[in-house]
């Protein structure tokens, strides 16, 4: 089947097998990595990114269901060589350790950035309950977010 998806502001358009996942379009098809394959199950958020600006984890679509609509990775974060401030943030505040997480929880706090003014601990914490980070450094990565939210004023 023939899909025409926007990714990180391209175009791309190909033709695909009907069980195609998105996860495996973007990384395979569209050769970007950063998004990962965790779980594959719905569960972990490591295939997460944003499908017409909401956050879903992409192992759970197929690319035929993203006909039509605009992704972005977390290779769309960085403009012009400048990381963007969650990516500064996650940096700062250490918020990783083997980073398989990172990426998902880049795009999950990208996407609550954008959608609230301000969130205290506690909601982002409730925000972020479908992203695991395998290597338990939650307090870090709710810093980050918090930190984000600083950095980017209300
Ligand atoms: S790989 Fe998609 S939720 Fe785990
Ligand atoms: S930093 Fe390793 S899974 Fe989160």
């Amino acid at each position: 089947m023939k899909v025409s998806i926007k990714i990180n502001g391209t175009v791309l358009e190909r033709d695909v097998e009907p069980r195609l996942l998105l996860v495996h379009f973007i990384r395979d098809v569209a050769g970007l990595k950063g998004t990962h394959v965790g779980c594959e199950t719905g569960h972990c958020g490591a295939c997460t990114v944003l499908l017409n600006g909401k956050p879903v984890k992409s192992c759970q679509l197929f690319a035929v269901q993203a006909n039509g609509s605009e992704v972005e990775t977390v290779e769309g974060l960085e403009r012009d060589g400048k990381l963007s401030l969650e990516q500064e943030a996650f940096i700062d505040n250490f918020a990783m350790q083997c980073g398989y997480c990172t990426p998902g929880m880049l795009m999950i706090t990208h996407y609550l950035l954008r959608r609230y003014p301000r969130l205290t601990r506690e909601e982002i914490r409730e925000k972020i309950h479908g992203n695991y980070c395998m290597c338990t450094g939650y307090v870090q990565i709710v810093n980050a977010i918090e930190d984000a939210f600083k950095r980017r004023g209300t």
